[in-house]
């Protein structure tokens, strides 16, 4: 089954066209730049984009899917290469999730496609299960249950997944999320937006002991929790100390926080690794793509004596519609199409663990 699917969650407008779990297009119009100057992503400009370049984004994906067609029109090969469309439901930024949805819903309507709603953490929990195009190996070699940390801007969830589609949350941020503490670090020390890169460059020249922040939830080790507000303050009161910051400075600081927050996620993720006894680790979500806590995870469940799955190119890190489109392959394998058009609607907080409003 080949699936058209969008993601226009936040500030990328996405469109591939996957195989099974393979990526056969992943096409992006990253917005970030736009979004840069005002240190994070504004919704009215976000979806005003996204109107702007959405079948721009649909026919390239089509196009670098299917090379060697040449349909008439713009959307043209769909009709003959394309057996249902999805979309990003939530969670996201609603206005911006709306565009996606309402061009989803018109391709399907126009071609006649079967509909699928996804959710958009989904993608990113199943996104380790991507294949470039080429390779046939699937996700059979993952043994099942398994554990997924979802770490991005909006989720720093550990997830029990028992089989594809049957989700357990069992931690969450209960305030800011991971990559949200970082992109509000990278503002404090005058850096751009996404910020978790940028502190991801400057924190390899750092020294991770020259200054001491407290790991969040000490003392609290009992509690499946994640928490970042307390270490984000103690790190405004160290900058504001420090000022004026120099380059040494920043790159100590990049080092220091971003030590002191992955060894939260590391002190969790060791505790549900030995709690749940699970065969397989996954690790997807914007954050996936640093190479430190990659290193750092991997350790982790070398020691746990589980292999750890990240997604193959940090593209499909951050947000994609291709992991959307992995998501959507296997709940049409169950056949989870949407059958009442009127009724599917964009869901800002969307939850993994529970179905759509309407369903
Ligand atoms: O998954 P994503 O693209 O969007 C959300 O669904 O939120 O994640 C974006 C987050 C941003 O906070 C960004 O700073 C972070 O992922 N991120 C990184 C890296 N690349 C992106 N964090 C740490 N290291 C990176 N290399
Ligand atoms: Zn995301």
């Amino acid at each position: 089954m080949k699936i058209l699917s969008i993601d226009t969650s936040c500030d990328e407008t996405s469109v591939a066209v996957t195989e099974g779990t393979t990526i056969l297009s992943n096409v992006l119009w990253s917005q970030a730049s736009m979004h840069a100057e005002f240190g994070g992503v504004m919704p009215s400009l976000a979806q005003r984009a996204h109107r702007e370049h959405i079948d721009w984004v649909v026919t390239k994906a089509l196009k670098t899917a299917f090379p060697k067609n040449n349909a008439a029109n713009k959307f043209g090969l769909i009709s003959d290469n394309i057996d249902a469309i999805a979309v990003t439901i939530g969670n996201g930024l609603s206005i911006a999730l709306g565009v996606g949805v309402d061009k989803a819903k018109e391709l399907s309507e126009n071609f006649n496609k079967p509909f699928i709603a996804v959710n958009h953490t989904e993608g990113h929990l199943l996104s380790p299960l991507s294949v470039p195009k080429g390779r046939t190996e699937t996700q059979s070699k993952i043994d099942f249950p398994v554990l997924s940390l979802v770490a991005s801007g909006k989720h720093t969830d550990l997830i029990y997944v028992s089989e594809i589609g049957n989700y357990k949350v069992i931690a969450h941020t209960v305030d800011d999320a991971l990559g949200e503490a970082l992109d509000k670090t990278a503002r404090m020390l005058g850096l751009g937006y996404p910020g978790g890169p940028v502190l991801e460059k400057l924190a390899r020249y750092g020294n991770t002991e020259a200054y001491i922040l407290p790991i969040p939830m000490i003392g609290q080790e009992s509690r499946y929790e994640f928490s970042y507000s307390g270490l984000k303050t103690a790190m405004w009161k160290l900058v504001e100390k420090q000022k004026p910051l120099t380059k040494e400075k920043i790159q100590n600081l990049a080092a220091a926080f971003q030590n002191t927050a992955f060894k939260h996620v590391e002190r969790l993720t060791s505790k549900a690794l030995e709690d749940y006894k699970v065969k397989s680790f996954l690790f997807g979500g914007g954050v996936a793509a640093n190479v430190e806590l990659r290193k750092r995870l991997r350790k982790i469940a070398n020691l746990n004596n589980i292999p750890l799955y990240i997604p193959y190119s940090k593209k499909l890190c951050t947000d994609n519609a291709g992991m959307i489109g992995v998501a959507a392959f296997f709940k049409g394998q169950r056949g989870e199409f949407e059958k009442d058009l009127d009724l599917v609607d964009r869901e800002p907080n969307a939850k993994i663990d529970k179905p759509f409003k309407w369903q």
